[in-house]
């Protein structure tokens, strides 16, 4: 069984083979990317009409290279994957149509897959992959969720935010900052160089029993921080800053994701999307999982930020627990749902 997927949610165009093999483990033979980081920075952010165009130049090529790469030929191909929400409207219905198109060519299903499912099971692609079930922490530019996972397609909504996302706080602060787009991993190479009890950030809702987030009161604290330090901060105070912020976000991640563990009783956990990258985030969860007791995995570095591996691995999964069916869509038909809540997803 072999699956080629395609992931065009946002800015990044990734394609890859995957293989279940006899043994049912799924295998990755090659994955392609091509990050649109370049094409938006003069903006500042994502420019979604760029974006659709930039996937519809890469497409193709990615996926001849991705065939090659993996010693495959297209008609070797059984299943075609490709992301379908939530996103960019635009941007998702270039993966949609090629995908269609190509499965419809080659006379196999295609499958729309939910990209936060991708990015859920994206540790399935590690050397250690986690046994169900998990806790899960998703934390990407778009999503912040604590879920419980009981199986492939078993998802539950522990919590989410209630207003920006984990990533988009990065964004937004580094914004502050004056630092490029994307921010995230900009704040945090900063962050290293400074001290992040310098500045008392607010960690919203960390003291509410549940097990939402919010981050939007955090930017405007960054803002206001940011103002008083004049009009022209010296490069340790922006550090500080940085460093702050970083551990205001980090802490409620983690001490939110602890709380969610011991609710469930559950003793693993999985770490995925973008923000998972972060260094002072693994630190911190890696320090608390092993007081708890907790197994904790992520995916490699390279797999957290959005790619196609994690949307045919996924594929792949639901395709070997036989949840697969509910993902097929009509041969030569398809829709995008730039708006889908991962738990309204049937098994
Ligand atoms: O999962 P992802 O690639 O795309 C979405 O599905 O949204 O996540 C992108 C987000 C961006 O907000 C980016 O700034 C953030 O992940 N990010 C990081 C790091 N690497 C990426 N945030 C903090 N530290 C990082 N090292
Ligand atoms: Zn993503």
């Amino acid at each position: 069984m072999l699956i080629l997927g395609f992931e065009s949610s946002c800015d990044e165009t990734g394609v890859a083979l995957v293989r279940v093999g006899k043994s049912g483990v799924p295998t990755l033979l090659s994955q392609t990317l091509h990050s649109q980081i370049k094409l938006h920075q003069a903006y500042g952010g994502v420019v979604p009409e760029l974006a659709s165009r930039d996937h519809i130049r890469r497409v193709l090529p990615l996926t001849r290279l991705a065939l090659k790469e993996a010693g495959v030929q297209l008609a070797d191909v059984n299943a075609v994957a490709f992301t379908r929400g939530p996103g960019l409207a635009g941007a998702l219905l270039v993966g949609a149509g090629v995908a269609a198109a190509l499965a419809a060519t080659l006379g196999v299903p295609a499958m729309g897959v939910h990209h936060l499912e991708g990015h859920l099971l994206s540790p399935f692609l590690s050397q250690d992959p986690p046994q169900f079930p998990f806790v899960a922490l998703l934390v990407s530019g778009g999503h912040t969720q604590l879920m419980r996972v009981d199986g492939v397609g078993r998802y539950e909504l522990l919590g989410e935010t209630i207003d920006d996302a984990a990533g988009e706080a990065f964004d937004k602060s580094a914004k502050v900052l004056g630092l490029p787009y994307p921010g995230g991993p900009e704040l945090a190479a900063l962050a290293k160089l400074g001290d992040p009890a310098a500045f008392a950030l607010p960690r919203p809702l960390l003291h509410q029993p549940n097990l939402d987030f919010s981050f939007a009161g955090l930017k405007t604290a960054v803002w206001t921080a940011h103002q008083r330090l004049g009009a022209s901060p010296s490069d340790q105070q922006r550090a500080d800053l940085a460093a702050s912020t970083q551990a205001a976000i980090v802490d409620v991640l983690s001490k939110k994701t602890m709380r969610a563990l011991a609710q469930t009783g559950l003793r693993r956990l999985v770490v995925a999307g973008g923000v998972g990258a972060n260094q002072a985030l693994r630190a911190q969860l890696n320090a608390l999982c092993a007081r708890g007791n907790v197994r904790v995995h992520y995916p490699e570095l390279a797999l957290c930020t959005d790619n196609g591996a994690m949307i045919a691995m996924a594929a792949a999964l639901r395709w070997q627990s036989g949840s697969h069916t509910a993902l097929i869509a009509q041969t030569g038909a398809f829709d995008v749902k730039p708006r889908w809540p991962l738990d309204a997803l049937a098994a």
